[in-house]
Order: C-alpha cells, then structure tokens, then sequence
C-alpha cells in the first residue's frame, strides 16, 4: 500500500515558505492524495515509495535519522541499502569513503543487523576541517569526531572507522575485495583518487553508488567520474535522487 512523504527539505530555495507553499498547492490539486514523496530536490505521485514499506529500513531510519537532512534522505539511504543487500550475496566488504558522522552507515547496518554479517564495513573521513583542507567544512567537524563515530559504532565490531584523508589513508587500511562502496566526499579529486586504488578491488556484480553525481553544484565530480570510468568501459546511471549508480 503506498504510503506518502512530506518532508520540507529542499537546497537552493530563495524563499522557502513561498516554495513549501506551492508545493502543498500542487499536492493539493492531484487527483489521487498517493505514494506523495517530497523533500531532497523530489516531489513524486502516483508513486509504490517500495522503501516506505520495508519496515526494518523505517523502524532503522527512525532510530538513527535524527534531523531534517538525515530524514529528509530517506530515498537516497534506500538506495544504500539495496546496494549492501545485493552486496551481501557477494564476496568482499563494504566501504564508505566520506562517513561524516556515519549515519547512512548506521542506517543500513542497522536494517540487515551487520554485526551478524560475516564481512567488515570499511569507514573513511577526516572528521576534522581547516583552512588547509580541500574538503568543505561541516558543522560537526571537530577533533572529537572521530572519537563519536567510533563509539557510535562500539557494538559492532566488524566496522572498522579509520581517520584519515583519501587516498594516503588507503594505504595502511583498506579491503582486499568490496562488495559495495559508497562515495561521499563532495570533491572530485578526493572522489576519484579513491576509485584509483578501490574500484579495480570491486567484485563483478558490487555496486557502486555516488552521492553527488547528479547535482548540478557538484558536476565537476560528474565530469571527472564520467571520465575516469569511461576510460574502463562504465557508465553511470543518474538516478532520481542525485545519486549515480554503476555496476561493476
Ligand atoms: C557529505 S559528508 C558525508 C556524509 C555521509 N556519507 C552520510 O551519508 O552521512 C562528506 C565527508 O567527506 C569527507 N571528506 C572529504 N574529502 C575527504 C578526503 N580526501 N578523505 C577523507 N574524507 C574526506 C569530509 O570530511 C566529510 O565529512
């Protein structure tokens, strides 16, 4: 049975109650008050929202989403999750390069009870920010970040939080073979250097997934994505939500 999200938050607006009001006048005016979905650059109807059903995804989502951004995400996470279950049919690990305060991670590892799973998640980030840094500071950045994700993770060993910038880090900790990688680092440089040394360990079937592929203030990331995988034969899918998806 569909069900509806009504989130409100959206990049880029000049003047959001005006926005939020036009929305509320289309849903207003459809036919069928159906599979409704607003909220991170999407409005959709008439739409199954199959996520909306998939209650260990929802009751994770509730659990760990805690803000406007982190639940306003709710489509893209599923994505997440769909990739790691494909994943977890084949073998090698699971990586996130860019975990910021590890969220998604906890999301998806929650929904399939990681900790049971006979593989290890691979977290990356910096978690810290200065003027020196490429990488465009967060709000929770801090020297005690690290030290957060890490214990925000304690109960579940076969995640393995590592703090470093990418891709040096890569060279003291990182996966032999991947069966599912998640980039999230809102630089192209940093992006594709970690596809230079992890995307040949992804196994025939892994799914890549690209946080930032189809927003238009990150397209200097597509492009060189674009690029660099073409060179290998790949293209990427752009997917509603922003993300890009390629299957290895
Ligand atoms: C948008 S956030 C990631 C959000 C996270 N994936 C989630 O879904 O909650 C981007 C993160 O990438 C990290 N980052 C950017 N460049 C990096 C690099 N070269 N090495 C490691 N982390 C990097 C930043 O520190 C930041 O925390």
């Amino acid at each position: 049975m569909s069900k509806n999200y009504l989130g409100g938050k959206f990049w880029g607006v000049a003047n959001p109650s005006e926005f939020i009001r036009g929305i509320q006048h289309s849903v207003n005016n459809l036919k069928n008050q159906v599979g409704i979905f607003t909220g991170d650059q999407l409005f959709t109807f008439n739409r199954n929202l199959s996520f909306m059903d998939d209650e260990a995804f929802v009751s994770s989502m509730e659990k760990n989403a805690v803000d406007e951004v982190e639940r306003g995400i709710i489509w893209r996470s599923s994505v997440l999750l769909w990739g790691i279950r494909n994943g977890l049919r084949l073998e090698g690990d699971f990586v996130e390069c860019g975990c910021y305060k590890g969220t998604s991670v906890r999301v998806v590892c929650d929904a399939i009870d990681f900790a049971k799973v006979d593989k290890q998640y691979f977290l990356y980030d910096m978690f810290e920010h200065n003027d020196s840094m490429p990488h465009h500071a967060m709000p929770e950045h801090s020297a005690q970040l690290y030290q957060d994700v890490t214990e925000r993770f304690a109960d579940m060993p076969n995640v393995v939080v590592t703090q470093g910038r990418i891709p040096d880090v890569l060279e003291h900790v990182a996966p032999e073979k991947i069966a599912f990688m998640h980039i999230d680092m809102n630089n192209a440089e940093a992006e594709v250097s970690a596809l230079e040394v992890l995307f040949d360990r992804m196994v025939p079937g892994a799914l890549l997934v690209l946080d930032d592929y189809g927003w238009a203030a990150y397209a200097e990331q597509k492009q060189a994505e674009d690029a660099w995988l073409a060179t290998r034969g790949y293209r990427v899918l752009e997917l509603p939500t922003g993300q890009g998806l390629v299957i290895k």
